[in-house]
């Protein structure tokens, strides 16, 4: 009989914080090894005791990625020889499709993901979980009178030029001024919205290995894509003023390259950073020759006084790289995003994003230039704000009254979103499927990668009309008496 493999040997490496189990997470590092051949039939695997020290996993986690194998007919476990690799077990013809799409799955933890979004998609739950304006929101009518007669006689038909649609780079130039930001045409790099921006970044000025401090929660489309690209996070602490600075400064260690950070209105916790503290980021960020990433989709709904300046408006060294987007301000189906960049690096970040999709939709761009010129674009901004005003009273009107005394949250400066912690013991996920359970979908915590155990959900108050967004927070309420029972009958117990 062979000797068992040493733990080490197998190379496995494990991601404690994500949302993909622990056995799944030995078990999809094993099969892809099987698979490739790299550990042939008749391998014996280690002992569940070792493999689990050397670890850091309790045994029944690693019996549970073995039984789960041994299912699969990729290893056999026999009492008194261990767990060996199976013989013949062929692949059969065509792309390794279970392999594949299981790692996938796990890198870009699709289930969970999945399970939010079935909740997003179904009409009969009151929607607190969107992270994008109702239809009732979306500018159709301005949109449709600013189209009326408009002539495409002038609009380029080829690909665009690789900075963008120039009217709309000079369009925005001329807006940024407003928020203290001087830049040029040739220093804004448009995207096809924020979240294509954060992956040209990301693959144009990180390298695998990296490390970038990034708020605690934070905005969970970033997050998944430094852990697709093999960036390692190093977490701030976000309080009711925005990022923890001196947190962050302790942070900055040695690999820690950028800081992606929303100071406006941050989601998840709709928390701003007063300008003080903006200018406290930027100067240290200047002095650590870290790379600033702001991320500013809400600065435009900021419903209380004027925005706080953008962290770009304090940066004279050219550490900061602002992102805007249309998204959130009047509709997805835009797709326009854009990057302010020192004018070098716009150049290289407008030069690399043609080697990902030969550049943004012209079309999309020559609408958001017609409309941001016709002064539509602010006349709508001026309109939206009334809702949302009126949609975030409901919201914190309705906390007070139904989650007064059981859970904790900071009324936001404008944006979407309301950070809510609850008095109750039980994981975000068990609130999140309590409550739809009871007619509400709302964002669980754990997505944002904050204390999954912990009962932290976001509320959003972008979708739904004010009487619903009352009877949502009902309906959260009575999760959170259900699940209180729960707990007490089990303590009984
Ligand atoms: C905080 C934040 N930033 C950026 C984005 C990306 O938006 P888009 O790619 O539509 O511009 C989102 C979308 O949900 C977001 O919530």
């Amino acid at each position: 009989m062979p000797p068992a493999l040493a733990p080490d040997a197998l190379r496995l490496s494990l991601r404690r914080h994500g949302r993909v189990p622990l056995y799944h997470q030995i078990a999809t590092g094993l099969r892809e090894r099987i698979e490739s051949g790299d550990l042939p039939a008749g391998t014996r695997l280690p002992a569940e005791r070792e493999l689990a020290r050397a670890v850091g996993v309790n045994r029944s986690t690693v019996v549970a990625a073995y039984d789960e194998l041994e299912a699969e007919g990729l290893v056999d476990c026999r009492p008194g020889r261990g767990t060996v690799v199976s013989a013949g077990r062929a692949p059969g013809p065509g792309p390794d499709w279970a392999r594949r799409l299981g790692s996938a799955a796990d890198r870009w933890e699709l289930p969970l993901l999945a399970e939010i979004q079935d909740a997003l998609a179904a009409p009969h739950l009151i929607p607190l979980a969107h992270g994008e304006p109702g239809p009732d929101l979306w500018p159709r009518d301005a949109l449709d009178r600013l189209l009326r007669g408009a002539s495409l006689a002038r609009v380029p038909m080829g690909y665009p030029e690789p900075h963008g649609y120039p009217e709309l780079r000079e369009a925005l130039a001329r807006r940024l001024r407003g928020r203290g930001i001087t830049a040029g045409p040739e220093s804004i790099v448009l995207v096809n919205g924020s979240q294509q921006g954060f992956h040209l970044i990301t693959q144009t000025l990180l390298s695998p290995g990296d490390a970038v401090a990034v708020e605690r929660p934070s905005y969970l489309g970033t997050l998944r894509l430094f852990d697709g690209s093999g960036i390692r996070t190093v977490p701030v602490p976000v309080g009711p003023e925005g990022i923890d600075l001196d947190h962050l400064a302790a942070s900055l260690q040695p690999g820690v390259r950028a800081l992606f950070t929303i100071p406006t209105c941050h989601s998840p916790t709709g928390t701003t950073l007063p300008e003080p503290g903006r200018q406290r980021l930027v100067s240290l960020a200047a002095r650590r020759r870290l790379l600033v990433v702001e991320d500013d989709p809400f600065t435009d709904l900021v419903l209380d006084g004027p925005a706080p300046r953008s962290l770009k408006a304090f940066d004279t060294a050219g550490s900061v790289l602002t992102l805007g987007t249309l998204s959130k301000t009047a509709a997805p189906a835009l797709r326009v995003g854009w990057i302010v960049a020192p004018a070098p690096v716009a150049d290289v970040l407008a030069r690399t994003r043609l080697q990902f999709d030969l550049g943004g939709g012209i079309l999309s761009e020559w609408v958001a230039a017609r409309w941001l010129a016709s002064g539509g674009y602010d006349e709508h901004l001026a309109w939206l704000r009334q809702p949302l005003a009126r949609r975030r009273a409901a919201m914190l009107e309705a906390l007070g009254r139904w989650l007064g005394g059981m859970a904790t949250w900071v009324g936001p400066a404008g944006g979407y979103h309301v950070w809510c912690r609850l008095e109750v013991r039980a994981s975000s996920l068990a609130v999140f499927r309590a409550a739809v359970r009871q007619g509400v979908a709302v964002v669980p915590g754990a997505v944002y990668r904050f204390e999954p155990g912990a009962p932290h959900v976001r509320l959003s108050f972008c979708r739904a009309a004010p009487g619903e967004i009352a009877e949502g927070v009902r309906r959260l309420r009575r999760a959170v008496d259900r699940l209180a029972s729960r707990s007490a009958v089990a303590a009984r117990r």
